[in-house]
């Protein structure tokens, strides 16, 4: 089975694809399923845009199309950057420039410095069927950007039972914690059962 990833993020559908290979499911790009559309995520959660992002690329595509949406919520900012993670600081700012804005927002801030990972998988099929599933991963932000892998916010997302930043770690181990991970586990299941139906 073959499905489009509603994405333009490389390091996404290289993940996705690591995990659902084991399923016999290939996970192409939009542009290699022809599509080149921006779709604006208006969604003030993460269920929302996941939603958004799926059916507009699927009904692009006339293919079944996978979306995560995804984002870091921090406790001592109240949530934030949350859906707006990609967009945090604005058009301006690269993966650095956000990671550093993240760690000067939270100088002022009090309290602990615990966080979430969040995503959530939407899978739309052309006949109008929906699987949707949630992963989360609970860490802590870090008080400088630590290691080279990984991308977005994970050289400050501190794993404390590892003593890692999700950007210290391999790919292996980053899925096997991950909200990503953890959602497309979920997302595994409903989809094996969705497809013996
Ligand atoms: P999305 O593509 O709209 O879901 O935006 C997700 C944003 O959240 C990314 O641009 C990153 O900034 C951040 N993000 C999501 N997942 C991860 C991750 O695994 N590591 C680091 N940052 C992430």
């Amino acid at each position: 089975m073959k499905l489009v990833l509603a994405s333009k993020n490389k390091k996404k559908l290289v993940e996705l694809n690591t995990i659902l290979n084991q399923l016999g499911i290939e996970v192409c790009s939009e542009s290699e399923a022809g599509v080149d559309i921006d779709v604006e995520e208006t969604g003030i959660t993460f269920e929302e845009n996941s939603m958004l992002k799926a059916k507009a690329v699927m009904e692009a595509s006339g293919l079944p199309t996978i979306a995560d949406d995804s984002g870091l919520c921090v406790d001592a900012l109240q949530g934030a950057p949350g859906v707006y993670s990609a967009r945090y600081g604005g058009e301006g700012l690269d993966d650095m420039g956000r990671t550093r804005l993240l760690l000067e927002n939270m100088r002022g801030a009090n309290g602990p410095r615990t966080a979430k990972f969040v995503s959530v998988i939407t899978c739309c099929f052309p006949n109008g069927d929906v699987i949707s599933a949630r992963g989360e991963c609970p860490g802590t932000i870090a008080f400088a950007p630590i290691g080279e892998g990984g991308f977005g916010y994970d050289p400050v997302f501190f794993i404390p039972h590892l003593k890692k930043t999700f950007a210290q770690l391999s790919a292996e181990e980053k899925n096997a914690i991950s909200h990503r991970g953890r959602a497309l586990e979920a997302f595994k299941v409903k989809l094996e059962e969705y497809l013996k139906k």
